[in-house]
Formats: structure tokens, sequence, C-alpha cells
């Protein structure tokens, strides 16, 4: 039995990975602001100390972190709170457990990005740099001249090139910790419910393209969380796996666009 922290963990993708998680008869320790085992607010500094504090009272020895709490950039979203959600809310927490992820002794970390770094046009590189560089009053500040629209793919390139910049050190693969990301498309979940009800972007969200010609299931990413969490994944470091039906392939037939900048 492994002990593994899932924040978002009461909807959605969050909640199939916990489910799949305590189906393998894991200990799952859920972080979310409501019906979880540790109730705390993300957005804040003191959220996330409360959250951290709270794990490391229930256990000495963490197994995988999965951060999916976050949030959209619907209409009328704070841009500001999706960096400090999105970003700092999942960042924070998992350096906040380094000790108890190294105590583990060969742990993982999967964070949760988006195909939208290469499927949706125009969002704000210079949001994602300034996730990067650690400050967060910074990237709040540009986040809050931006739409949100554009900030959540940004929030979301941060994690995955927080993850291949950060994976592949002493800190982390040198410490037995393996950090990957995934990269979802369009995944049937209370967030994207909301977005087909937003007033102005909800006409966009079934416009990307499948191969599969659906939109994804929580448990289909949560079995490449799975994956990505278990020995069998052993060679994956600072990895971004697209699972989104073909949509990226089908936009961009030879590689990944514009997250590479
Ligand atoms: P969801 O809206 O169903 O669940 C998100 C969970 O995060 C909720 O339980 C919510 O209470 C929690 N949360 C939000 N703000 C929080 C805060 N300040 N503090 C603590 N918890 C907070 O969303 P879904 O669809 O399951 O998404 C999970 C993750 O996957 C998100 O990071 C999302 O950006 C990402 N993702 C989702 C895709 C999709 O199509 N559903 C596609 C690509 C990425």
């Amino acid at each position: 039995m492994r002990t593994y922290v899932v924040t978002g963990a009461a909807s959605g993708i969050g909640a199939a990975t916990s489910d799949l998680l305590h189906g393998q008869g894991h200990r799952v320790i859920g972080v979310d602001r409501h019906e979880a085992d540790v109730i705390a607010d993300l957005s804040t500094h003191a959220g996330r100390a409360t959250a951290i504090s709270a794990v490391e009272e229930i256990t000495d020895i963490v197994h995988g972190i999965v951060p999916c709490a976050g949030i959209a950039g619907l209409t009328g979203v704070d841009p500001a709170a999706v960096v400090s959600v999105n970003y700092f809310g999942a960042v924070d927490l998992v350096q906040g457990l380094h000790a108890r992820l190294a105590a583990a002794e060969g742990a993982a970390v999967v964070l949760l990005a988006s195909n939208s770094i290469t499927c949706q046009p125009g969002w704000a590189t210079s949001v994602a740099d300034l996730c990067l560089s650690g400050d967060e009053a910074a990237a709040c500040a540009e986040a809050a001249a931006t739409e949100a629209v554009h900030v959540y793919p940004a929030t979301k390139a941060a994690l995955a090139w927080w993850a291949r910049r950060e994976g592949v050190t002493p800190a982390w693969a040198g410490q037995g910790i393996r950090v990957n990301a995934v990269a979802p498309g369009l995944i049937a979940t209370p967030m994207t419910d909301r977005l087909r009800d937003d007033p102005e972007l909800g006409v966009f969200a079934d416009a990307y393209p499948t191969a599969i010609g659906r939109p994804g299931r929580p448990g289909e990413i949560a079995a490449l969380i799975g994956f990505l969490l278990s020995d069998a994944s052993s060679l994956l470091v600072g990895s971004v796996v697209f699972a989104d039906g073909g949509t990226d392939a089908l936009l961009h037939p030879r590689s990944p666009e514009r997250w590479v900048t």
C-alpha cells in the first residue's frame, strides 16, 4: 500500500484518480475546498501551508502527488486566481512536500498540464515565464492585465515546463522523485460542463476535433496518471504526455506547436 496526495479530489479527474488509487489498495489523502480529507484553499499561501501541514501530520512518507486542483479561464473568472490555483497551488504543494516524497525512495509527481498549450492560439507566454520565475505577485499582476481565457494555457504550459526543468535535477530525479505531466484534451467533467455553459466561450467547448469523435473520460486520464505514478513508468522523467483523443496530432501532424518558445 502506498500513500498518495491528490488535490482537486472532490471532482472530475481528481476524483477519478482517487477512485483508481483506492481501488488498487492505496491510501489517498484528498485535498480540496470541500468533500476531502484535507480542506484547504490552494489559491492562497495560507491555504497551501495548511494543506502541507495537514498532510505532514497524517503521514511521514508520500509516494506520489497529483495536483489536479484547477480552475478554467471562464468569463468572469479572476485571471490572477487562475495563476494562483493552477500553477502555484500545484508547485508550492509539491515543493512543500519534497521531504516526504524523498522519504519514499522512489516517488512520483504527475502535474496536470493541458493540450490547450499547443492547441489554443494566443495565450500569454509572459504569464508562463513569470510563473516559472517563482514570483507569484508578478505573475498575478501580468495575468490581471490579460483575459482569463489566455491565462489558463499559460499556467498549464508553465507546469509542463516546470516538470521538464525540475524533473531532471538532482533535487528531484536525483532523490528518486520522477516528475512528469499529462496534457489532457477536453475531458467530460464539471469543469467542461461549466465551459459549455459559458456565454462567450461555450461555443469553443466542442470546437476542437478528435480522432475518436468524443471527449475524453476522467477515468482515461486517471489510468494514465496511475501508470505515471507506478514503477511501470520508471523511465519517464520530465515527460509531458498528451492524452487528447488525437486533437494535437490532428492540428499539428509533425510536432506540437507553441509551447516551444
Ligand atoms: P473539476 O472542476 O471537475 O475539478 C477541479 C477540482 O479542483 C474541484 O473539486 C475544485 O473544488 C478543486 N479546486 C478548485 N479550486 C481550488 C482551490 N482554490 N483550492 C482547492 N481546490 C480547488 O476539474 P477537472 O476537469 O477535473 O480538472 C482537473 C485538472 O485537470 C485541472 O487542473 C484542469 O485544469 C486539468 N485539465 C482538465 C481538462 C478537462 O477537459 N477537464 C483538460 C486539461 C486539463
